[in-house]
């Protein structure tokens, strides 16, 4: 069995067929939060279906409604879920930079200070912000959880496994140019690495530039089995329960 640990079942993409999609999935799945509105939705998608888990938190895109008050009903939507398993996504983007660096900063400190006040694991979006993601990394120890869509160096992500991190990686490995994804996978420990689908974004070749979704995962474990030289269910097994470690399932 699979574990798809980070897709956003709850974006308008899935508008029109959610409810089948989702029935037909024969796997666990994982839906961050990208903003309070999209972290309730979350919350609902997996208080109605049991193998869909939930995230919630505000993404660097959203930093900037990221309050006191939207700190709180965070708190209160974890503390009465117990599907919730992670804060996140949260992070830093510095591509676009819409929302200010700074302003993004205090969110990511502000929602890693709530995941160690509920001891839960985060799920971190960290783009073109390497040096920034990892000082608030050491900011926090007692705080571990995913780089998801992992965009760094090995150097990097061998510096978070040594911090208890994992690694995710989307479908981004299946395309012709991830020379660096794939020498990512290819090098690190295999049981700190998880799949993902990020869908609707990040579809795998030979779909790449529509919409992906869940059932597609197992052509990122195809090619990691490809890269590891193991058989695809043993890539399955292990990556199935490196998602269940990573969330405390
Ligand atoms: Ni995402």
């Amino acid at each position: 069995m699979l574990f798809d640990t980070h897709a956003h079942l709850d974006d308008r993409a899935f508008d029109a067929d959610r409810k089948e999609l989702i029935s037909g999935l024969d796997m666990l799945v994982m839906n961050p939060g990208c903003s309070l509105a999209s972290s309730r939705n979350a919350d609902a998608l997996s208080r109605q279906y049991p193998h869909i888990y939930a995230a919630v938190g505000s993404h660097p895109d959203a930093a900037d409604e990221v309050n006191e008050d939207v700190l709180e009903e965070y708190r209160k939507l974890c503390k009465l879920n117990p599907k919730i398993k992670a804060i996140g996504e949260i992070g830093l983007d510095y591509h676009y930079e819409d929302i200010p660096r700074e302003i993004q900063l205090q969110a990511f400190r502000a929602q890693m200070a709530l995941a160690q006040e509920l001891d839960l694991p985060v799920i971190v979006h960290e783009r073109e912000a390497h040096a920034d993601g990892m000082a608030v990394v050491d900011e926090f120890p007692a705080v571990k959880g995913v780089f998801h869509c992992y965009s760094g160096s090995l150097e990097m992500a061998k510096e978070l496994i040594k911090r208890g991190w994992y690694i995710g990686f989307t479908g981004v490995l299946t395309f012709k140019n991830a020379k660096k994804a794939v020498e990512v996978a290819a090098n690190i420990p295999l049981d700190r690495l998880v799949l993902e689908t990020d869908c609707p974004y990040m579809a795998p070749e030979p779909f790449r530039g529509k919409r992906n979704d869940p059932g597609k995962l197992c052509r990122m474990a195809e090619k990691l089995a490809e890269i590891r030289g193991l058989p695809v269910e043993e890539v399955a097994r292990i990556t199935t329960e490196n998602g269940k470690r990573l969330y405390r399932i």
